[in-house]
């Protein structure tokens, strides 16, 4: 397979952007992520790719459970504070305020979260899959379109 046509063609399947949290104990980590999707109406299931060599996939191991934020058009700027390693201090994740619900962190920028608790993982390439149960769903705002990865000046894929 030649690897440039390969990335040509990857490229083209499309995404949207989430941030996604964790925290156990004192530890919090936090990443900008884009492979995620449903994967099962009941029970209600995702599956979210995460670098293997990553700190959100070993703390998400050793936590279990998380948040994914889903982030509305316009939001860029704020994402990508997100692709860089997690600073938390004074409240803050990467300078975005949050509050902890059910000991998990939740971001107050974005329109929608949801909870979830990692059933199983997958490993295979250089990402680990997490196959995760949606726990609790919730809006937090005017309504919006959410944002695709594709409107944006990223791409993570090829
Ligand atoms: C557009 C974009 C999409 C990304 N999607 C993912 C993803 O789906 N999974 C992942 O593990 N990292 C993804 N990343 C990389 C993480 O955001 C980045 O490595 C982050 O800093 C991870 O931090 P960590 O090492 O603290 O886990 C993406 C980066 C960009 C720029």
């Amino acid at each position: 397979m030649d690897p440039r046509q390969r990335k040509d063609v990857l490229r083209n399947i499309t995404y949207g952007l989430y941030v996604t949290t964790t925290a156990q104990g004192e530890a919090v980590a936090a990443a900008g992520v884009s492979w995620l999707s449903q994967c099962s109406f009941e029970p209600p299931l995702v599956m979210m790719a995460l670098r293997k060599d990553g700190a959100l996939c070993a703390l998400l191991r050793r936590s279990g459970r998380g948040v994914v934020h889903i982030l509305g058009e316009g939001q860029a700027a704020v994402a990508k504070s997100f692709f860089g390693p997690t600073k938390h201090e004074a409240g803050t994740i990467n300078g975005q305020p949050y509050k902890l619900e059910e000991g998990q962190p939740v971001l107050g920028a974005f329109p929608w979260y949801f909870h979830f608790e990692v059933r199983e993982w997958v490993d295979r390439g250089d990402h680990s899959i997490a196959v995760a149960a949606v726990t609790g769903a919730h809006a937090t705002g005017e309504a919006t379109n959410p944002l695709a990865l594709r409107d944006t000046s990223w791409s993570y894929g090829g």
